[in-house]
């Protein structure tokens, strides 16, 4: 087992030597940019790890890791459309540095390159890949199409919003594990386990998602702070604002998401102040610990070396602290 820096270091060098195709170039620029610009990399070092865990050389899961790198990044390019978002990693979103059409086809590209890389997989593998990634493709369809239906919505729960960020982001983190298993070829029960681990992992992440979108420093963030609020995205940190508000609070933030200011400034910080008077940022805080302890409970479960579930851990622990 190594650190997670060797297998970021794996990663980093591929998309690095990465060489698209050149022609049209306004269909493979926007590939190369959005893959140039960095990111956590997050899913496909879990994928090469999975695969140390169940005891085979994570080379062996790189197309793989590339795939769910590959789809997430997909995913951006149309998701920042869907939420007008003018920045993704410090840098112009795809459809702001060139245009909507533009990122629509793109990412089109990536979704049919990300299958590309399963294609050298003997036939069993390649199989089960494919099965969980369209699955998987599919749910995070669904969970963004509530994302953005719940916006016009006033009356959603909490359990709708935990099934909705399960969908567009906790089942991709599952199943970039659960490629490891399959790719390791290890049995049905730890694919399953795996997964269970990352799909708890994927809500925190999620959840403090959220929570850096109001809280975090626009110096460092990458995307712009406070986006989720002028989107009137239903957050955990609103739904529990909501719960938790005297009649004067509710008023105030039922107002704001009803309406959209020409000027959003007023709007993200009034918001950001009843997200801390409710006591929001902190039930939010306490839930991304909360999921995070769910997914270290499931790693009990696992027959896997004590370093190897340390290091999995490691992991976890690193993702709550994160500043983006
Ligand atoms: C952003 O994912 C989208 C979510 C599911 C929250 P990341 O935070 O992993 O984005 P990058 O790849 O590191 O930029
Ligand atoms: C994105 O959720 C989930 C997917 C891209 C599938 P968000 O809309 O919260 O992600 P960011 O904050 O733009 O990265
Ligand atoms: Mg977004
Ligand atoms: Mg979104
Ligand atoms: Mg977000």
């Amino acid at each position: 087992m190594h650190a997670i820096a060797h297998y970021q270091q794996i990663i980093q060098e591929y998309f690095t030597n990465l060489s698209l195709q050149q022609e049209p170039i306004n269909l493979y620029k926007p590939i190369q940019y959005i893959l140039s610009i960095g990111g956590k990399r997050m899913r496909p070092v879990l994928t090469l790890m999975a695969t140390e865990v169940f005891n085979t050389d994570c080379k062996k899961a790189l197309p793989a890791a590339v795939a769910v790198e590959m789809f997430h990044n997909f995913s951006l390019v149309h998701d920042d459309i869907m939420d007008d978002a003018p920045l993704r990693r410090g840098n112009k979103t795809v459809h702001e540095k060139w245009d909507v059409n533009t990122a629509i086809l793109s990412g089109d590209a990536m979704l049919i390159l990300a299958y590309q890389y399963f294609e050298g997989y003997e036939p069993a593998i390649f199989r089960d890949l494919a099965k969980l990634f369209s699955k998987t493709a599919l749910e995070v369809c669904e969970g963004q199409q509530w994302d953005v239906d719940f916006e016009s919505r006033h009356d959603v729960t909490l359990p709708e919003y935990i099934k909705m960020i399960g969908n567009k982001t906790a089942v991709l983190v599952g199943a970039s594990m659960k490629m490891g298993g399959i790719v390791a070829q290890t049995t049905p029960e730890n694919c399953d386990l795996i997964y269970d681990f990352g799909f708890n992992l994927g809500l925190a992440f999620q959840l403090q998602d959220d929570y850096l979108d109001a809280f975090g420093d626009p110096e460092t963030f990458g995307k712009q702070v406070g986006g989720d609020i002028i989107e009137n995205k239903k957050t955990y940190l609103y739904l529990k604002a909501l719960q938790h508000c005297n009649a004067y609070q509710k008023e105030r933030l039922l107002q704001w998401f009803a309406v959209q200011p020409e000027d959003t400034a007023e709007k993200v910080a009034d918001v950001k102040d009843l997200f801390k008077a409710t006591g929001a940022d902190t039930a939010t805080k306490a839930a991304i610990a909360d999921y995070t302890q769910r997914a270290f409970a499931t790693l009990e479960k696992l027959d896997i070396d004590p370093d190897k579930k340390l290091m999995l851990e490691q992991f976890g622990q690193v993702l709550m602290q994160r500043k983006v």
